[in-house]
């Protein structure tokens, strides 16, 4: 099963990536992880993607889809993956369709997760990530056993440079103007599910086995 997270900064693309892959056993590609380590590495491809990520723009397509490519190539992805916080534009959106067509898969399920503005300002001030294993948590929604530790291996959680409110502004702001118009790309192809992103991350997983169960893939 190929699946596509959609959805604004903070929607949950990443804590329900985690589940899918906890639950199908297919690997998670998040751009925006790649292109964290590369900053956290301070390789060619972090440098030049820091500023533009604290910043809120979107990484060039070219570079993103050279990411991407690679990364599908791997044989961990012959069974299924899914993508998260890609496609972004839809020039990568095309450039996907095309690569995967090259080796006969698809895409077979879009979830959207929609949720409101004002709720991501709110819910993304408490967004704490272990800076060892990225593990992801939510101060209300999703806290730690002990405060500012990772349950799973005791680093230290710490903020997103980009989670500050002018930035996360700025990527609503360029999610609308450049990602949610590949809402109706998906919709047209027949396989875009719509899923309230304000439900609990417990009612969301079990929408999402739901959606998985209807596509009989
Ligand atoms: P990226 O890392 O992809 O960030 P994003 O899309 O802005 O998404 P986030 O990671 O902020 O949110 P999420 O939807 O994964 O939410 P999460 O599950 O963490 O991209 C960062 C940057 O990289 C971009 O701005 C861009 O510069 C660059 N980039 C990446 N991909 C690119 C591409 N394809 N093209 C060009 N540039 C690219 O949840 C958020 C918080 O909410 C967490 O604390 C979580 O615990 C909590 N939470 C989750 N679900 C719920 C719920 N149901 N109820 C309550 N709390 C919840």
């Amino acid at each position: 099963m190929n699946f596509i997270l959609f959805g604004p900064p903070g929607a949950g693309k990443g804590t329900q990536a985690k589940f899918i892959v906890d639950t199908y056993s297919i690997p998670q590609i998040s751009t925006g992880d790649i292109l964290r380590d590369a900053v956290k590495s301070k390789s060619p491809l972090g440098v030049k993607a820091k500023e533009i990520m604290n910043s809120g723009a979107l990484v060039s397509d070219e570079v993103v889809l050279a990411i991407v490519e690679e990364r599908l190539a791997k044989s961990d992805c012959d069974n299924g993956f899914v993508l998260d916080g890609f496609p972004r534009t839809l020039p990568q959106a095309e450039a996907l369709k095309a690569l995967l067509g090259k080796n006969s898969k698809k895409i077979n399920c879009v979830i959207s997760l929609d949720i409101a503005d004002e709720v991501i300002v709110k819910r993304l001030s408490g967004r704490r990530t272990c800076s060892v294993c990225g593990a992801g948590y939510h101060l209300l929604a999703d806290p730690p056993k002990t405060d500012g530790v990772c349950n799973k291996c005791s680093g230290t959680l710490v903020q997103r440079d980009d989670d500050c409110e002018a930035t996360i502004r700025k990527r609503l702001q360029v999610y609308h103007e450049q990602t949610s118009p590949l809402k109706e790309y998906y919709e047209n192809g027949g396989f875009l599910f719509h899923v309230d992103g304000t439900s609990s991350i417990q009612e969301i997983q079990t929408t999402i086995q739901s959606i998985v169960k209807s596509t009989n893939v």
